[in-house]
């Protein structure tokens, strides 16, 4: 038997909603630089769930849709409020709170296309209710009801906050989501299928893909991006800071990428947002340091930037709480989950590979009172 540490190079399965070809990626053909500039978020999750991208009609009813099941039940708050929230990270929250969601949804279980799709929007219409909430619970705040005319992205900063977000902060937030909405066969995404093709429901598939984003070798990497950032505080400090890091072999956080040679295709759009961002805050310490930091870990590693690095300082500008970013991710990246989901439901079979055996040999049992 061959083995492939971490599947590498591994082709799983065939799927009609993401590509990653020659460092491009595109969500069912459409290059993610077009989008970026261009589309709603809404539009994206509509793209990722049909393979095309919505008539103005079928924009206004998926956004219709995603409105009307934006709340969440009272009983996920109450949970939120019933114990210490001071020590529990929030993706541990999210994690457990679309467990619960389940609980509450007459259809969890319900195994056909139709209502699979409605779990679909269902979730994707809590999960930024949902982080929104934790994140004002913990504070000791109530929780604010989502409008029925806003955006998500807009809907997601004024839950948050109480307060209207800038168009500003709209656009670059918006466009953050467009970018994490996809990403072909990453390991969350993979989890959620491994996890739907045994036929469980939609609810488990996305728990456990949020479980394996919450690691900072995946979508944890942005709160993780975010600390270095704030040890090394200021960018004289970058060379000594990297060379140590280096010296002892530890990863750089926002940096590398599994299928991506040349480098990530949504770092320079996050980048973009970083520096316009940390401008308008007064703050442009974040971007020269991140830049430095760019600069060192490349010439020195050949190592390019990836989606999480320029995310940090850019989700640190909009005054977001630095356990929270990596719930954003979540909060866009679940329209790929499910998109993923409903292709396995599609054309399923079980995903269950081999392992190649490392253990001792055939042993014969021995009774307990003859061990010594
Ligand atoms: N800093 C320093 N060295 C690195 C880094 C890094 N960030 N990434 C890879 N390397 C080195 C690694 O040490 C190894 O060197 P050597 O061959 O000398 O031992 C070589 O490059 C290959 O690394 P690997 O860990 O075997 O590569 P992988 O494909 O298994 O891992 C990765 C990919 C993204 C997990 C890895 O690059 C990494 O740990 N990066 C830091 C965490 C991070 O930013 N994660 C976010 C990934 S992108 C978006 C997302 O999923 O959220």
């Amino acid at each position: 038997m061959t083995t492939t540490r971490g599947l590498e190079g591994v082709v799983a399965t065939t799927s009609s909603v993401s590509s990653i070809i020659d460092d491009t990626l595109t969500y069912a053909g459409y290059n993610i630089d077009d989008l970026a500039e261009n589309a709603s978020f809404e539009e994206v999750v509509y793209l990722l769930w049909h393979r095309k991208l919505p008539t103005k009609d079928q924009l206004a009813e998926i956004k219709k849709e995603l409105a009307e099941n934006a709340e969440i039940p009272q009983e996920v708050v109450d949970h939120f409020k019933s114990y210490d929230l001071k020590s529990v990270h929030p993706m541990a929250a999210l994690r457990t709170a679309v467990s619960l969601l389940g609980l509450f949804d007459s259809e969890a279980d319900v195994m056909d296309p139709e209502a699979n799709y409605r779990k679909a929007i269902r979730l994707q219409a809590k999960l930024p209710t949902i982080a929104a909430a934790f994140a004002r619970i913990r504070k000791g705040l109530e929780p604010i009801k989502p409008k029925s005319d806003a955006s998500l992205a807009a809907n997601f900063l004024y839950t948050l906050t109480g307060e209207e977000p800038s168009g500003v902060a709209v656009e670059a937030f918006n466009k953050a989501l467009v970018l994490h909405a996809d990403h072909e066969l990453n390991a969350s995404t993979f989890t959620a299928r491994v996890c739907v093709a045994t036929l469980s429901d939609v609810y488990s598939g996305v728990t456990a893909a949020i479980g394996a984003l919450k690691g900072p070798l995946h979508g944890g990497a942005n709160e993780a991006v975010m600390k270095m950032l704030k040890e090394i505080g200021d960018v004289d400090n970058v060379e000594s800071y990297l060379h140590e890091k280096f010296a002892r072999k530890e990863k750089i956080m926002g940096f590398g990428h599994r299928v991506y040679r040349q480098g990530d295709p949504r770092a320079k759009h996050l980048k973009e947002m970083s520096e316009k961002l940390t401008n308008l805050t007064g703050e442009p310490k974040w971007f020269e340091i991140s830049t430095k930091i760019e600069e060192v870990v490349t010439s020195e590693k050949s190592i390019p930037p990836n989606v999480d690095f320029y995310s940090a300082s850019m989700y640190h500008s909009l005054g977001i709480d630095h356990d929270l970013f990596t719930p954003i991710f979540a909060v866009s990246r679940v329209s790929g989950w499910l998109a993923h989901i409903l292709e396995q439901y599609e054309n399923n079979r079980l995903i269950r590979p081999r392992a190649d055996y490392t253990g001792p040999d055939m042993q014969k049992y021995v009774p307990i009172e003859q061990r010594g």
